[in-house]
């Protein structure tokens, strides 16, 4: 039985979120440059895109780069972002044929101009797609992300269009990026780092978390098999008691 056979397709997760990570690590180890991982991390990411949607996974969200990743050397940045343009461009295609939507969370005004372009055309272009949607985490942090909501509530209720004693958690997922998707179930973290690293911190108040030692340019489609497994052998309690659960 092959591992894609193991899953449960009645208990597959509606969302998963990755924390891409392990590309400079990968490329090190061979001698190579950093942007050499990189490089080479999007293969893993079209073949992970390509296994959720082949197993009807409705949301993937891809933590591709971080508000703190702007501090990172500005050749590694300039790199990044040349690569995130050409892989857009050239994958814009295989999503609209794969009715994939691709949905950007992040801020998108610190991109440069050619990127945000490149991005815009992409994010129209598969407006209407509904078999799945790709959420790239691009300039994004959670509490930023979290610091951005509570300024437009705030703004909101100064305007008078918003009564405070009505705040409640609804209000603020109404007001995050994430406003209309589900949270993930599911969070995965490759590369063996044990921590989100400011990742969708409301988000994934119960999401299941899973740390794979594999570098993020070797994740294939059967790590990402072996999550979803791991995954559907939990049993998720949500503060209740096991009993209650298996009624
Ligand atoms: C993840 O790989 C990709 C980004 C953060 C953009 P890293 O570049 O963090 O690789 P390591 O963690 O240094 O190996
Ligand atoms: C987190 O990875 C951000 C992305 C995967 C895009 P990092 O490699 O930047 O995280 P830290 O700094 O090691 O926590
Ligand atoms: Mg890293």
């Amino acid at each position: 039985m092959s591992l894609k056979d193991k899953i449960n397709p009645a208990k597959l997760p509606k969302h998963i979120a990755i924390i891409m990570d392990g590309n400079g690590r990968w490329a090190q180890k061979q001698g190579k440059e950093r942007v050499f991982g990189h490089q080479n991390g999007v293969r893993a990411v079209r073949d992970v895109t390509e296994a959720a949607a082949e197993l009807g996974v409705k949301y993937l969200t891809l933590y591709a780069f971080s508000t703190e990743n702007w501090n990172r050397p500005r050749e590694e940045v300039n790199a990044l972002m040349e690569l995130l343009i050409h892989t857009i461009h050239q994958e814009r295609h295989t999503l609209v044929k794969n009715n994939i939507k691709l949905v950007i969370i992040g801020d998108m005004e610190t991109l440069p101009s050619h990127c945000k372009n490149e991005l815009r055309e992409a994010i129209e272009v598969t407006s209407h797609n509904t078999h799945m949607s790709m959420i790239l985490a691009l300039s994004y942090s959670s509490k930023w992300e979290i610091t951005r909501a509570v300024k437009n509530i705030a703004l909101k209720v100064s305007d008078g269009k918003l009564n405070p004693e009505s705040i409640n958690e609804d209000t603020i997922e109404a007001h995050l990026l994430t406003s209309g998707i589900p949270d993930p179930e599911l969070m995965i973290r490759t590369s063996g780092e044990y921590r989100i690293s400011n990742f969708l911190l409301w988000q994934i108040a119960y999401s299941e978390l899973y740390f794979s030692p594999t570098l993020w340019p070797e994740y294939t489609k059967e790590d990402l098999y072996e999550a979803i497994i791991s995954f559907q052998n939990r049993e998720r309690r949500f503060g209740l008691v096991s009993e209650q659960i298996q009624k």
